[in-house]
């Protein structure tokens, strides 16, 4: 299918044959920026104040925030926000005292965190890369990885476990928030009208089942491609990597079907020492 040209001269609707996720996926987040998506929203002067006084709480998930006993010692601990941009938790955590890296595959979203950071003279490394590949970095350099919901947006979730496990220390720990994939078994513009009506054998896939002419109506709302993943891979995976899961808790997202059942998991797990 012939792509039509965006103003960033990015194509509204590729074909999934041709199509290359990350590079797509990069324009439809710098896109999503733009449009003031909520968690492209950098955080306030009062919310990084209130950090550096210790007052801080965080999004792994949409509406309850990561319990705080689940984060080790901030003071001095090296972190790693793991598809994490927009000026949101990478600075909170640097005013709490953290040694914070951003990773993310949009250059407009880690522009965020960099804003956020001048502006309150806090010490935040950010990074573009991909948050399958974290080769950039060596074993056992971090103490924590924050994670929050957003491996929906890549094909295959078990290398982010994988990656997570080799870069973090002995003792250190993963905070990972995911979309629950009961969420994709239903047709998507039917939902966004609210109405539930079946369609997906999961796991769904953004490139696999929708037509071009839907993945461009998609495209046409700057939606980045997404995948439903199994409770397997995103459970079953980091048990895989090596990760002792030592809590779960559901939430709120702010989907349709979360009038029925919670959409979004939250997950600590630790290294083993
Ligand atoms: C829902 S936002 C999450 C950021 C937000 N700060 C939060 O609170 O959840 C999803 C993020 O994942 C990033 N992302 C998507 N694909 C990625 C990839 N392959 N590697 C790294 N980051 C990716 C996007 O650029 C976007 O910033």
């Amino acid at each position: 299918m012939a792509e039509s040209q965006g103003a960033d001269g990015a194509g509204a609707g590729p074909g999934a044959e041709a199509l290359d996720v990350r590079a797509h996926n990069r324009r439809m987040w710098d896109r999503q920026v733009r449009r003031g998506n909520r968690w492209t929203v950098p955080v306030s002067p009062a919310e990084v104040a209130a950090a550096r006084r210790g007052e801080w709480a965080v999004q792994l998930t949409s509406s309850t925030p990561a319990p705080r006993a689940w984060f080790p010692p901030l003071a001095g601990a090296d972190v790693l926000a793991l598809a994490s941009g927009g000026g949101q938790q990478g600075p909170i955590l640097a005013a709490a005292g953290a040694r914070v890296t951003v990773l993310d595959n949009s250059p407009a979203q880690l522009e965020r965190d960099r804003e956020v950071a001048a502006r309150e003279g806090l010490e935040l490394l950010a990074v573009e890369g991909d948050m399958a590949d974290l080769s950039r970095f060596p074993d056992a350099g971090f103490d924590l990885v924050f994670h929050p919901c957003s491996n929906s947006f890549v094909p295959d979730v078990r290398p982010v476990w994988r990656e997570a496990f080799r870069v973090l220390r002995p003792g250190g720990v993963l905070l990972a928030g995911f979309v629950n994939p009961a969420s994709y078994v239903f047709d998507q513009p039917a939902a966004q009208r609210g109405e539930l009506r079946v369609r997906h054998v999961l796991p769904y896939s953004d490139l696999a089942d929708l037509t071009d002419e839907e993945r461009a109506a998609f495209a046409a709302e700057d939606e980045p491609l997404a995948w439903s993943h199994t409770l397997d891979d995103q459970l079953g995976g980091q048990l895989d990597a090596g990760f002792h899961l030592t809590a779960l808790r559901e939430d709120r997202g702010r989907e349709t079907l979360d009038a029925y059942m919670p959409t979004n998991v939250m997950t600590r797990a630790v290294k083993p020492a």
